[in-house]
């Protein structure tokens, strides 16, 4: 399982996330699909960005009873995205669901990352999102979505085959955003991160592609 970044796209509608692909030419990131963009535009933004050439995460955040989770990730594991998440919340009955719902009929899935707390900014905040990880690697997830400060416990956790997908990132010289902890894609990298989600400061940056890059070169190396 590589290192990566994902672009967080969230634009408010097509127009404005491929203008901002198309930037990017012959390179084809890893982006992130939130709940702006597809509530603007369905599915068929996934189906185009997909058929670019994209690896897809989609950011829809799934907490529902099980079998309406399953149904609604069958529906997701068929537009082909990569990755796709669900409320850490949940009880374990639905991330089985989820499971059963986004595997395929040839065994495939897209992987299934749980998000924990929305921002940890307590010693108590924290042992939750632990217990959360926990709970998620029980019920056969990829990982979750977590600060980068916790992505060693994550591993100590759930073993470092345990995926840590982690926004909050911003350059060393960049805004902080509304975010409240931030960490550089470098020091991210030392923590132990498996991906980072980085939206504006690429998004918003003068030269997006260049954002991108330095990204890839702090974090992947
Ligand atoms: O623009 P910025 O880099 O702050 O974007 C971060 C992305 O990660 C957003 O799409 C946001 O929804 C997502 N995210 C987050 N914090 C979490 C979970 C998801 O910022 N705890």
């Amino acid at each position: 399982m590589g290192k990566d970044v994902i672009i967080a796209c969230d634009f408010a509608d097509k127009k404005a996330c491929l203008n901002f692909l198309d930037k990017f030419e012959g390179k084809k990131p890893f982006v992130k699909i939130g709940m702006e963009l597809f509530y603007a535009e369905g599915p068929e933004i996934v189906r185009e960005i997909k058929a670019r050439g994209h690896k897809i995460f989609l950011d829809l955040k799934l907490h529902d009873i099980p079998n309406t989770v399953k149904k609604s990730m069958a529906v997701l594991s068929r537009l082909d995205v990569d990755m796709c998440n669900l409320h850490a919340a949940g009880t374990a009955a639905m991330m089985t669901a989820a499971i059963e719902g986004l595997t395929r009929a040839d065994g495939t899935r897209p992987l299934l990352i749980a998000v924990t707390q929305l921002t940890s900014t307590s010693e108590e905040a924290m042992h939750k999102d632990m217990h959360y990880a926990k709970n998620a690697k029980c019920a056969g997830l990829d990982g979750v979505v977590c600060s980068p400060l916790e992505a060693a416990a994550v591993h100590n956790a759930c073993g470092e085959g345990f995926l840590t997908v982690t926004p909050g990132i911003r350059f060393a010289d960049g805004d902080k955003g509304d975010q409240s902890r931030v960490t550089t894609p470098a020091k991210a990298k030392e923590l132990g991160s498996d991906y980072i989600v980085v939206g504006r400061p690429i998004t918003a940056a003068a030269d997006p592609v260049e954002a991108y890059e330095r990204c890839v070169r702090e974090f992947v190396g």
